[in-house]
């Protein structure tokens, strides 16, 4: 998401901006820039797309000086990451400079409202319409650059944090936030500005967290001056940093795979966010409407993946053959690469990898390339390999996943699956509409009952503590719950170092029923699907051989809790969209054993986040 760093001081500006947008890097975007105000009272604005690197390399050279500026890291939200709506933004005349976290949900109306009176735009985003807005109130209300930012803020509809400086005022930033963090550090002599306080840190320790509807009028050398939207002035809170910047990044979680997990209500819908339109009953994936032809003509879907990415697949490959009616097979980047595959120019091949540089993947993904096959990719994180070298392409938009073990990139995968799988179907008019819709309506829930899982966080942890004698466990499930019990078994031994095996529940008496012992806690997943009751009798056979069984179900359930000797109760929802709920109180259930057994849960041992060795 989004970063923002300002700085006033007595020092040169540049440096510090640079290196507090490094600090802000792992909130994940796609372009940069900085704006500063020198001596000469010149506004120097130098952006760039791609990593902050890439815009210090574009500032080589260039007048970089100044005591004065305000930086910013872009995730794209209002048109595609490239120069043009990189921030900062420009007002018309070039006397304003300004940075934006956040959504202008009206910024339609605004901007249209502003073309009427003669302003043009150069960008797409919502930010250069508030920019422009402040500057035409100054002018036409003839009043302060504060005043005019109040009164502009007054008619947003969204969530902001903005700061600005203005040409000809060396000695001001202004501030805002409104649902989107801003933080103020006070230094000696000097004044910082960030999203949140890990590009602060090293400066000072005094911050002021803004509240909602707050500015923040910076001025060099008077006390900072907080005012509200409503013109009251506010007696600034100086509060004392206490973390480290580690433990700052984790936004008070004790581990970032707690904090991830308990950010899934949100990854999601960030993840759904200008692609499901549930007033116009529309999925709009540009990478596949732009490329329909292939998916339509698609001989065979191959996905490729590794570890957590590849039981994502595996829900796809579900997904694709009950809404689309395309055959797909479902491979490891490693085996497929080494295995002679037969590869047709009309297979369409989905590679999908969180960190984008896993390097198996990467070389599936030059073989399928090779024999002329249609690439996608689904990807975290932006920029990365695997987006640059597929020939389309979904990002996920969960923001960097910090620990190990995946989590909210996993939920996030299945959900652009889902979407992709929808989209498809309903191109290839192989999902009946009322189906369609049906599922479409159900997605716009799915972030509120991952919040009802989560609110059994305590629930679970509790029920941790009489799994952490154990050796072994089994996770069993059937159908879309079938990849969910791998993943589960995954997250377990990922973390905890406990042997856990992941299996479809009938395959079992082939083989691990031999296991089964009074000892053996035995996870399965008895949501509500077509194979209900068959999983029942899956249960009934383990309950004979006296394992202990920890069921997932539903609400609706009466038959599974009476066999089961644990059982945790989650929402129901359509069956295709339960791997997105049934797999939240699995990652809890192995992050609280993982905790108890003293295990570091966010860099387990010999585990790497991104694996670019083969
Ligand atoms: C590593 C990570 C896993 C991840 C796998 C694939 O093993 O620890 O969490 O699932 O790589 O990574 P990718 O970035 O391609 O999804």
């Amino acid at each position: 998401m989004c970063g923002i760093v300002g700085y006033i001081g007595k020092q040169e500006a540049y440096p510090i901006l640079v290196k507090g947008l490094h600090r802000l890097e792992y909130r994940g975007y796609d372009s940069s820039g900085i704006a500063l105000l020198n001596t000469a009272a010149d506004l120097n604005i130098y952006k760039s797309k791609g990593r902050v690197a890439d815009l210090e390399t574009y500032c080589q050279g260039k007048d970089i000086s100044g005591t004065i500026g305000i930086a910013h890291t872009r995730w794209a939200t209002h048109g595609e990451p490239n120069h043009a709506n990189a921030h900062p933004h420009y007002s018309q005349s070039e006397h304003i400079a300004l940075i934006h976290n956040g959504i202008i949900e009206n910024y339609v109306v605004l901007k249209e409202s502003l073309k009427q009176k003669g302003y043009t735009f150069q960008s797409d985003t919502d930010t250069e319409v508030l920019v422009q807005l402040i500057e035409y109130i100054k002018t036409s209300d003839n009043v302060d650059i504060s005043k005019a930012v109040q009164l502009a803020l007054k008619q947003v509809i969204g969530a902001y944090a903005i700061a600005l400086v203005e040409k000809g005022n060396p000695d001001l930033i202004i501030a805002a936030r409104k649902s989107s963090p801003l933080v103020v550090g006070i230094g000696e002599d000097a004044f910082f500005l960030a999203s949140d306080a890990s590009p602060i840190i090293e400066y000072t320790k005094k911050v002021i967290y803004l509240d909602d509807e707050e500015i923040a009028i910076i001025h060099r050398n008077e006390q900072l001056k907080i005012i509200s939207l409503g013109n009251i002035e506010k007696t600034p809170q100086i509060t004392q940093l206490e973390m480290s910047l580690g433990a700052l990044e984790k936004g008070g979680y004790a581990h970032f795979m707690l904090k991830e997990i308990f950010e899934q209500p949100r990854t999601l819908r960030d993840c759904m966010r200008g692609r499901i339109n549930i007033d116009n009953n529309h999925i709009v994936l540009s990478g596949i409407l732009d490329n329909k032809e292939k998916f339509l003509n698609a001989r065979r879907i191959l996905i490729l993946a590794c570890g957590t990415s590849w039981h994502a697949g595996l829900i796809g490959e579900y997904l694709f053959e009950e809404f689309c009616r395309i055959p797909v097979e479902v491979e490891y980047s490693s085996e497929f690469r080494y295995r002679h595959p037969v590869i047709y120019p009309d297979d369409v091949v989905i590679a999908i990898s969180q960190s984008g540089e896993t390097a198996d993947t990467l070389a599936a993904i030059e073989l399928a390339k090779k024999a002329g096959a249609f690439v996608y990719g689904i990807c975290n994180v932006v920029g990365s390999s695997i987006p640059r070298n597929t020939d389309s392409g979904s990002y996920t938009h969960v923001g960097p996943e910090i620990g190990v073990a995946s989590t909210k990139a996993f939920t996030a995968q299945v959900l652009v699956l889902i979407m992709m799988a929808l989209c498809i179907g309903r191109e290839k008019k192989t999902i009946p509409e009322k189906r369609f819709l049906q599922i479409l309506s159900e997605l716009d829930n799915i972030p509120n009952k991952i919040e009802t899982i989560l609110g059994l966080n305590d629930k679970i942890e509790d029920l941790s503590k009489i799994f952490t004698y154990a050796q072994n466990f089994i996770y069993l499930g059937r159908g879309y719950s079938y990849p969910v019990a791998i993943e589960g078994a995954l997250k377990l031994k990922e973390i905890s170092y406990i042997h856990a095996e992941g299996y479809p529940a009938a395959e079992m008496k082939h083989g691990p029923i031999a296991l089964i012992d009074n000892e053996m806690p035995v996870v399965v997943i008895a949501t509500n699907s077509t194979t209900y009751d068959k999983t029942i009798s899956n249960i009934q056979e383990i309950k004979a051989r006296k394992g202990r069984i920890l069921a997932i179900v539903n609400k609706s359930d009466t038959k599974v809790r009476q066999m089961a000797d644990y059982t945790i109760e989650i929402p129901e929802t359509e069956e295709c969209l339960d791997p997105l709920l049934s797999i939240i109180p699995l990652q809890l259930l192995s992050y609280h054993i993982a905790v108890k057994k003293g295990g570091d849960v966010d860099m387990p041992r010999n585990l790497a986040k991104s694996v670019t060795v083969e």
